[in-house]
């Protein structure tokens, strides 16, 4: 009844396994984590509110979807490194004219630096899967946007790239048949020699959160969350050989080899985007998006690269700091954030021992609860397998005792659940129960009734910074929402993945 706990043991095994890989000069060495800003939000904190959770989280790069002043001034002299973005809405503008774009780096990039660390702008965000109209002129604007700052003497310290959907990237299961759809090859071929000859790098957000959902069964979930999978079931390239034990490196390994087949082979890669929402779908939990965040944080800060680059840096910006209640679609889209607009997380990330980027991980303060909407029987099956084979204390839910009341099936089984996941010392997959259970960071204590974990403490976390009325942040987030063609994409995934690991197993 009890899932397996997590054992982070085996990230690496393949590194033992790889073959002679060539390692170009222009790759950076270490690799950072980010996070995506977006301002979907009904109660956006003021952007000196923001700063001051960058700054308690320890977080040093952010990418904004926009290049909203009052937020850039807010960053000044913090050294927090910045991506900005040219909204799509904007793009069309800055890729038919040079005058714009130079008027654009002036007033949105030369007014802010150097006070301002700004070390990238992204034009645009999945031009060509979002915006196909505007993919004819999207290597230009990205031109016109260097030359600009050519002219300013800054385009050595801010590097201009464009984030693509991965679902341009067609056959990527496996990694090394994989390349990009070539309808757009008109596009894709000026925009590496762009990125090549100014020593950019290739922004690719990845998802394999929507890998997984879109799947129907053919792709583990515990695959896309970097769990440990038994050697039967990790996934072989055949061609190549490399062991993958991850959808998130297979799929940046899919960029490289696409990249490669255009015979272009050092340039880096940089994912804008990657997470997981913490709830709205069957999958959309706190545990599981806790697990990809807090596993993706471990990946890229180890410097881990990919089983074709290992050891090269594959910076990554996490989508996102805060849940956006304004964002259109199903609730899960809502969801995305590591934090509420108040400062307080949504989760507790599993980051100890992985370095000082979102510090709050190593508070104690997240509890086992069971769902509301779970079903009955299985909530009292889990109950009974917590107290009886799972070996937790439950004699303060006998009568007379301390958390007996409320006398419910779900009240008890919280407490159950939260002894036995304090009791695993809040490992990966404690919280789980089949399915049943939940982790928060609200103390459900009450009364007298203290949970295992809370210590005695009222409450939840801290309020950290209150909200504030909205700024104008113009534009947010306008990240990969499923479309048709990414279905198409999917399906083809699904299908190579099916026949890929058939043959393995
Ligand atoms: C980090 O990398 C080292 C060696 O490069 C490896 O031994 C270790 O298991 C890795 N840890 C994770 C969490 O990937
Ligand atoms: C665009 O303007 C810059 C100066 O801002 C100039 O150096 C460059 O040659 C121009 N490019 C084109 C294609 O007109
Ligand atoms: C390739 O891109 C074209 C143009 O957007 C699209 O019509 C086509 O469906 C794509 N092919 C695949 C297999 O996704
Ligand atoms: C890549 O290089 C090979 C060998 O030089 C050549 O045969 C091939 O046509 C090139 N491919 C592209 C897309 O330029
Ligand atoms: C968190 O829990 C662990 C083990 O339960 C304990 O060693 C550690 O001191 C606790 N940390 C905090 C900040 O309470
Ligand atoms: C929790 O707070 C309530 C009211 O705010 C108080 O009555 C209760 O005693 C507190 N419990 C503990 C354990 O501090
Ligand atoms: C958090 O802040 C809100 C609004 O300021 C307040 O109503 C609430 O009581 C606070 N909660 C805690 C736990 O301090
Ligand atoms: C944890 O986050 C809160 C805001 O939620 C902040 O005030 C506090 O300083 C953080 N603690 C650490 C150790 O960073
Ligand atoms: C915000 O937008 C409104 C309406 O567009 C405008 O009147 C106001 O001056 C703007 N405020 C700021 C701080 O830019």
């Amino acid at each position: 009844m009890i899932e397996a706990g997590g054992n982070m043991k085996t990230l690496s095994l393949y590194l033992m396994l790889l073959l002679p890989l060539l390692v170009a000069s222009t790759f950076d060495k270490e690799a950072s984590i980010g996070v995506n800003i977006g301002t979907d939000l009904s109660d956006m904190p003021s952007p000196t509110q923001v700063v001051a959770l960058l700054k308690a989280q320890q977080i040093r790069h952010v990418r904004l979807f926009d290049a909203d002043r009052a937020m850039l001034l807010a960053l000044a002299n913090t050294g927090i490194h910045v991506t900005v973005s040219v909204p799509n809405d904007q793009l069309l503008g800055i890729g038919q004219s040079n005058a714009t774009a130079a008027n654009w780096v002036s007033r949105n990039i030369l007014s802010h630096v150097p006070a301002t660390k700004i070390t990238a702008i992204a034009i645009g965000s999945e031009v060509l899967t979002s915006l196909p109209n505007a993919a004819p002129i999207l290597v230009s604007a990205m031109q016109f946007i260097h030359s600009a700052l050519v002219a300013a003497n800054l385009a050595s310290q801010i590097k201009v790239s464009t984030p693509h959907s991965s679902s341009i990237i067609l056959d990527s299961f496996p990694p090394s048949q994989a390349f990009f759809n070539r309808s757009w090859d008109p596009v894709v071929i000026p925009l590496l020699n762009f990125l090549q000859s100014t020593e950019s790098y290739l922004m690719l957000n990845v998802y394999p959160y929507y890998d997984f959902m879109q799947s129907n069964g053919a792709i583990p979930l515990d695959y896309a969350l970097f769990r440990p999978l038994p050697p039967n079931k990790e996934a072989v390239d055949s061609n190549t050989l490399l062991h993958y034990t991850n959808v998130f490196d297979a799929v940046v390994d899919a960029a490289y080899f696409a990249m490669s087949y255009l015979n272009f082979t050092n340039i880096p890669i940089t994912v804008t985007e990657s997470g997981w929402p913490s709830k709205g779908d069957s999958e959309a939990t706190l545990d599981n998006a806790n697990t990809y965040n807090s596993n993706l944080i471990k990946h890229v800060l180890n410097n881990t690269g990919t089983p074709k680059h290992p050891g090269i840096a594959v910076s990554t910006y996490i989508y996102e700091l805060y849940n956006e209640d304004l964002r259109p679609g199903s609730i899960s889209e809502k969801n995305w954030g590591l934090f509420y607009p108040s400062g307080a997380p949504v989760y507790i990330l599993h980051l100890t021992g992985s370095g000082t980027v979102l510090a709050n991980d190593t508070t104690n303060q997240t509890y086992c609860v069971a769902r509301e909407n779970a079903d009955k029987k299985m909530v009292q099956a889990a109950l009974d397998w917590a107290c009886g084979p799972g070996k937790v204390d439950c004699s303060p839910l006998l009568q007379g005792n301390p958390c007996y009341e409320p006398d419910t099936v779900f009240s008890h089984a919280s407490y159950a659940f939260d002894a036995y996941y304090h009791k695993m010392g809040m490992a990966d997959g404690t919280c789980n129960f089949n399915g049943v259970a939940t982790v928060t960071t609200s103390d459900p204590s009450h009364g007298s009734c203290i949970f295992p974990g809370s210590g005695g403490k009222n409450g939840s976390i801290t309020n950290g910074t209150t909200r504030a009325p909205s700024t104008n942040s113009t534009l947010s987030g306008c990240h990969s929402q499923y479309t048709r063609e990414n279905q198409a994409f999917l399906s083809s995934l699904i299908a190579g993945f099916i026949i890929w690991t058939a043959a393995f197993l």
